[in-house]
């Protein structure tokens, strides 16, 4: 199971290098066999020695350049990221990001290599517009994206229960990642309100193969309690 943790416009260098100590150590002695990602703010990347993927949150389509306010390739590779997330609801509707933009950001890094985590999701209208027009919305996400990319993962976001402790129910989620699933083969991910109460359950899912959290992953030992779900659900598989 991959499972990953935005940390968003939270946590200073200082307070992230103990949060990747304490999510290793606890792998550590776990013995956990998770993908965990770990997307920290800008200021916070760094060169971390741990067991933990370190992925920047946004990166500007360049290797260097005149774009104030972002940061290119060269700051990347200064602490050897190759994992970045695409197409962040925030960053479509708050930094007003255009699907032809999220398409050339995509491309770039996918020419690069990167892991790239790449998120979609409806915002509330359209979940209420029914399932053909959520779907349409959403397909439109898809535009310009490589959806049989190897180094791709998807996440499912629905915009509406981001930060808000809204979730869709288990079968909304089951249901919608069916359909995602005839878009890529891509690992699939659920985000938007997943915490302790409900991680377990959401990763029990046919067709979710982990999740994207966000405030609840601010907790270590919270985000620690996801990973060793993680691990059992995985055990409950086999
Ligand atoms: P919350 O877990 O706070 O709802 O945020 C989800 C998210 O946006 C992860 O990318």
């Amino acid at each position: 199971m991959i499972i990953a943790a935005n940390l968003k416009t939270n946590l200073t260098r200082k307070e992230t290098r103990n949060y990747v100590e304490e999510l290793s150590t606890y792998m550590k002695q776990h013995a956990s066999t998770q993908e965990v990602l770990v997307f920290p703010a800008m200021s916070s990347l760094d060169n971390y020695e741990s067991n933990v993927v370190i992925g920047a949150q946004n990166a500007y389509p360049t290797q260097n350049g005149a774009f104030t306010g972002e940061i290119g390739l060269d700051h990347l590779e200064e602490f050897g990221i190759k994992t970045i997330l695409i197409g962040h609801s925030e960053r479509r509707h708050i930094l007003g990001e255009s699907q032809e933009f999220i398409a050339k950001k995509f491309e770039y890094f996918k020419n690069l290599g990167f892991q790239i985590v790449y998120c979609v999701g409806e915002p509330l209208e359209k979940r209420e517009a029914g399932k053909e027009e959520m779907l349409t919305y959403i397909s439109a996400q898809y535009e310009g994206i490589d959806t049989k990319y190897e180094n791709l993962i998807i996440a499912y976001e629905p915009v509406w229960a981001i930060g808000t402790g809204l979730t869709p129910t288990l079968e909304d989620i089951e249901d919608i990642h069916q359909e995602l699933k005839t878009k890529s083969s891509a690992p699939l991910l659920y985000g938007g309100s997943v915490k302790v109460t409900n991680a377990k359950e959401v990763l029990s899912l046919k067709n979710v193969d982990g999740i994207l959290v966000g405030s609840a992953a601010l907790y270590s030992e919270h985000f620690c309690t996801m990973i060793g779900y993680g691990d059992i659900v995985e055990k409950e598989m086999v």
